[in-house]
């Protein structure tokens, strides 16, 4: 629709040049007035790719959702979708097919210059229609079971706030199957990107126990791990670890996102005796905030064949996946561990290398990725080795940017035969070259927090020759 209002105004502007030299002067004029504008062109195309974000209570700095709001950032806008900052969305584009690319298209951005380079003109037509976004739960039915945060999350006006798990009771007594899932922020001004992920505790373990307060961080989180630290703290992390690698993300959220319905077939799955940790990371507005994020869940109708997996490619450990840094492959902490250590990223290293091997053991099909780095990500690049020795590039991310937490989903799920190997490449650059590095002077640590750095592309898959249809318990 856009589009095509788009080469109205083109063919109009083909008509003034074509029109006879004595009519220079009205030709100009006729050109300012045939410049795209706010009601016919640019509103339509702000609404659908912009809005989500750009509106009142949401996460983005301005509303985009009149003439009025939009005018005074008119020069800002073409510059942040000239240069593709804007709307964020990081994958080259000449690998992988993508469900909902949020990228613009060129004409689009070509519209949105001309329209700016024009004056920005509001257009004499009626306005567009104002977009609306559903407030409701986004699958068909009303959600059989929804989940709520056990605590309001106080989020400070300034300063620095880290990432926060809150844990809540699985509410399921037994394993249930998930048709489609969401996560909805309780205030969406203030919650940057979140997860919600499913774990094992340590025996023993009760929520709300822990040192921060009921609900709060309970279990040392898996992955970090400092050469310094006390060796009991290093075990419990390492064996935190184990329940990461293993299908533990359950959905992402973020703005824009948290909502997955599953192929048909296909479910995923909570398992019973795992505890739901809400993975929050907040954003501040300058005022006190409040948070109480929730989800819903749809259980499948029916019992599905396949469960849907969300394993981090790269990652050490559990899957019998291998990790290269620089070079050399990390031999296991201990023999027959899995565990492997990453050596810190130096101080002013610019382009440290990591490489993960994950060997494929089953025929397998592929959903869709989601790269994960932190502030020192600067690539990341997953590519496919089949047996036969061909490759595949399924995603690349020449410019990884840690504020935008992105899902790539596939248009086709991709066929993956066991023999083949995953392979997960990507770079950090601890230099002060980076813009988001905080501290280019220190050694960076393995960990959940911003300023650490983690490093996987979590992908989301079935394993084909699983039936759980077949198992006679039920
Ligand atoms: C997924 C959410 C999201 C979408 C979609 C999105 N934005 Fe943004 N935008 C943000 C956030 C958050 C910021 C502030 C942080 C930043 O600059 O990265 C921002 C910043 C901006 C800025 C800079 C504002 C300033 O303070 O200088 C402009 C301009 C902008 N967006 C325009 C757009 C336009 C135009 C679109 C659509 C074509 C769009 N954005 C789509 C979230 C979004």
């Amino acid at each position: 629709m856009v589009a095509g209002r788009l080469a109205a105004v083109l063919g109009a502007a083909l008509v003034v040049i074509g029109a006879p030299a004595g009519a220079a002067a009205a030709g100009e004029n006729a050109a300012a007035e045939s410049a795209p504008t706010f009601n016919a062109d640019v509103g339509p195309i702000l609404y659908e790719n912009c809005a989500s974000c750009h509106r009142a209570g949401q996460v983005a700095p301005m509303a985009l959702t009149s003439y009025e709001e939009a005018r005074p950032w008119a020069r800002a806008i073409r510059t942040k979708v000239v240069a593709r900052e804007m709307p964020p969305w990081f994958a080259d584009p000449r690998f992988g097919q993508f469900k909902d690319v949020t990228a613009l298209s060129q004409e689009d951005v070509d519209t949105i210059a001309a329209w700016v380079d024009g004056g920005a003109p509001e257009g004499a037509g009626p306005a567009p229609d104002a977009p609306e976004f559903a407030s409701d739960w986004l699958h068909e039915r009303p959600p059989d079971f929804v989940l709520e945060m056990p605590i309001d999350v106080e989020v400070p006006a300034q300063g620095e706030i880290e990432y926060l798990s809150v844990w809540a009771e699985n509410p399921f007594e037994e394993d249930v199957f998930l048709e489609a899932v969401q996560m909805r922020p309780g205030n969406p001004a203030v919650v940057h990107h979140a997860g919600i992920f499913t774990r094992e505790l340590p025996p023993g373990t009760r929520l709300g126990q822990d040192r921060v307060r009921p609900g709060g961080q309970l279990i040392p989180m898996p992955v970090p791990i400092n050469p310094y630290e006390d060796p009991a703290v290093k075990l419990a992390r390492r064996e935190a670890a184990r329940v990461f690698v293993e299908d533990a993300q359950l959905i992402f959220y973020r703005p824009g996102g948290g909502f997955n319905r599953f192929p048909e077939g296909t479910a995923k799955l909570v398992y019973a005796e795992r505890a739901l940790e809400f993975q929050m990371h907040y954003t501040l507005t300058g005022r006190p905030e409040t948070d109480r994020s929730a989800a819903a869940f749809w259980f499948a109708r029916e019992r599905p064949r396949r469960r849907m997996i969300t394993v981090g490619s790269g990652e050490h450990g559990g899957t019998g996946q291998v990790r290269i840094v620089e070079s050399e492959e990390q031999l296991e902490l201990q023999a027959g561990s899995g565990f492997t250590r990453t050596p810190n990223i130096p101080p002013h290293a610019g382009d440290f290398r990591v490489t993960g091997i994950w060997p494929v053991l089953d025929d397998v099909t592929l959903y869709g990725v989601w790269p994960h780095m932190h502030f020192r990500g600067k690539d990341m690049t997953y590519i496919v080795s089949y047996p036969d020795g061909t490759e595949e590039t399924l995603l690349h991310v020449p410019n990884y940017d840690f504020n935008w937490q992105i899902e790539y989903d596939f248009v086709e799920p991709l066929k993956v035969p066991a023999g083949s190997t995953l392979k997960t490449i990507g770079h950090f650059d601890n230099s002060i070259r980076n813009r988001y590095n905080p501290s280019p002077d220190r050694e960076v640590f393995w960990g959940e927090q911003s300023w650490d750095e983690m490093f996987f592309i979590f992908t989301k898959y079935t394993i084909d020759k699983e039936d759980l249809g077949k198992r006679t318990s039920n």
